[in-house]
């Protein structure tokens, strides 16, 4: 285990794959679940050299229904009663893991289907570019914390002023030229999940990515405030995450952060 060694500024990670890690952690203690697992894309996903790389070849779709849903429960297990998750996914199984999610959490519990448009990417002459992600929401429980984050608004009415993010978020990928970009495949940009932690995690709570690759998550949640969790099997994606937290430092605000959307 590597952790920050200071209250203030506090996050944890932990090597390994996450569901036993996951059987170490205690019962109900975690505000928030961001998990961003590998997508069932049937490739050896490649960043910026070889030793950058995840496997995401599966036999069969069942079977990696089965590593998801055994995942699932477990950080069902983890969350408070007034926690949440968050899971990212894409076209490939989202539809899928909407039923896992129900069977898990309960019907009742779907908070909402959030759909990240994020820009990057060519056109297809044989249907419609793709171009989404899809982020799953549920609670654990009766209660949840939720703040509204803000965007601005894209109305000419409401020109320079800001208004409630909708259910589609419109972020870019981060791009070759992105300071941000550590050469770990799949990176998620810091703005996106500066959104959904500042949403979906109450200050001074816990988030915990059981996926954390580059470890986007910890960055956003401990810039915000909140205790952070990274797990990984990839022992250089662990590396890499280690370095981006200890770079932090102090905790930094959204605003002090450099963009390069
Ligand atoms: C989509 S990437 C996450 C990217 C991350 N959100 C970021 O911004 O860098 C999925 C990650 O899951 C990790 N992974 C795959 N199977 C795992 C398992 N069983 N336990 C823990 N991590 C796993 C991979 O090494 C990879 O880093």
């Amino acid at each position: 285990m590597i952790d920050s060694g200071n209250n203030e500024v506090s996050w944890r990670l932990l090597a390994g794959d996450c569901s036993e890690v996951l059987d170490d952690l205690p019962e109900g203690t975690v505000d928030l679940v961001y998990a961003d697992p590998p997508f069932a894309t049937n490739q050896v996903q490649k960043g910026r050299s070889d030793r950058l790389a995840y496997d995401d070849r599966w036999p069969d779709l069942d079977s990696y229904l089965s590593f998801m849903a055994a995942r699932l429960t477990q950080l069902h297990r983890v969350l408070a009663p007034d926690g949440a998750i968050l899971l990212h996914v894409d076209w490939r199984s989202s539809h899928h893991l909407r039923v896992l999610l129900d069977e898990i959490f309960g019907a009742e519990r779907f908070v909402n289907h959030l759909v990240w448009q994020y820009g990057l990417g060519g056109s297809s002459p044989s249907r419609f570019a793709r171009k989404h992600d899809d982020i799953l929401y549920y609670a654990r429980g009766d209660e949840r914390w939720f703040e509204p984050p803000m965007v601005p608004a894209t109305s000419r009415r409401m020109a320079g002023m800001m208004k409630k993010a909708t259910d589609v978020i419109a972020i870019p990928a981060i791009n070759n030229m992105a300071t941000e970009r550590t050469g770990w495949p799949t990176q998620k940009p810091v703005a996106l999940l500066e959104l959904l932690v500042g949403a979906c995690a109450k200050p001074g709570g816990t988030v915990l990515d059981p996926f954390c690759g580059s470890g986007t998550t910890l960055v956003a949640a401990v810039g915000l405030g909140r205790k952070a969790i990274g797990i990984d099997r990839h022992p250089e994606a662990i590396r890499i995450a280690e370095q981006r937290l200890t770079e932090l430092g102090d905790p930094i605000t959204p605003a002090s952060r450099q963009t390069d959307a």
